[in-house]
């Protein structure tokens, strides 16, 4: 694996093997590298879980984390991507970690650059090392994913982590169904009702409102959203037994999920952060191991 731009470029062997890397650093293992890799994170939207987690799982396989601030940098002055990170490989960089707002910006960095790039998230498009956490999160509860009933609620046309996790987890035998409003399911078929996934959704998968990519600012009532579609206490008692309740964060409390469920026995929420650096060191062994 030379980069991680999408789920659909990942075999299902190969998310399998990331899965089985992730518990192998959860239980103590050290990363098969050999030699200190040079990385930069170049997040130019915000972010708190995404970039300090890659971070943690850079040093913890052992890789020079060389800073990089993009709000200081020269793509201020309209230096482009693809220059960007040829200076960065230039200057002697291996790896590339980026967040980008515009959808596939990894293209142009398809051809000329030899450093690996490894996709944080494009704009409404992707976010595979999300999806690979969020993967590991569900192999661990459950052990497989064939047949699980995995619901993924909210504003799924403008989610990357809705596009990224319907991929790899429909290939990899689960059913993925979708909740939302009518006008937030893109081409995707979707359910209008909790009362056609609530019961025997394995894994209720919650979305963050995505209202940065919303052309034109509707009239949300945050109120009437979490009424119709958000995770409330009284739905959570209907939920299967051993359900599990999953959200990428940030959490809008209150709006798609009740406050007082966020940390509650089904929650996954944190465990996902947690997942997160383990998965992450998995990516990143798995393309460096690749490298001279
Ligand atoms: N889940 C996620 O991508 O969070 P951040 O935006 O904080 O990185």
């Amino acid at each position: 694996m030379k980069n991680l731009l999408s789920m659909e470029h990942l075999t299902k062997e190969e998310i399998l093997h990331i899965i089985a890397r992730a518990a192998a650093f959860e239980k103590g293992e050290a990363a098969q590298l050999n030699r200190t890799y040079n990385v930069a994170n170049l997040f130019f939207e915000p972010s708190t879980r995404t970039k300090t987690s890659f971070e943690m799982a850079e040093r913890r396989v052992g890789c020079e984390v060389i800073p990089f601030d993009a709000g200081f940098s020269s793509a201020l002055k309209g230096e482009t991507m693809y220059d960007t990170v040829k200076t960065l490989e230039m200057i002697g960089i291996d790896a590339v970690i980026i967040r980008a707002k515009e959808d596939e910006y990894y293209n142009e960095l398809l051809e000329g650059i030899e450093c690996a790039v490894i996709n944080a998230g494009d704009g409404a498009g992707q976010h595979p090392s999300q999806c690979l956490l969020d993967l590991y999160t569900i192999y661990k509860e459950f052990g497989h994913f064939e047949g699980l009933n995995i619901t993924i609620v909210g504003d799924i046309t403008h989610s990357r982590v809705a596009k990224s996790n319907a991929n790899a987890l429909t290939r990899l035998g689960a059913n993925v169904r979708f909740l939302c409003p009518a006008e937030w399911a893109g081409d995707f078929e979707a359910a209008h009702s909790w009362e056609d996934v609530l019961e025997d959704s394995d894994v209720i998968m919650l979305l963050r409102i995505q209202h940065e990519r919303h052309a034109v600012s509707k009239n949300f009532s945050k109120d009437g959203y979490h009424e119709e579609f958000g995770l409330t206490a009284a739905r959570e008692k209907r939920m299967k037994q051993g359900a599990i309740i999953m959200h990428p964060a940030p959490i809008n409390r209150d709006v798609e999920i009740a406050d007082e469920l966020v940390e509650c026995e089904r929650s996954r929420i944190f465990s996902q952060v947690r997942n997160g650096v383990f998965a992450r060191m998995a990516i990143l062994e798995t393309i460096l191991k690749e490298r001279a």
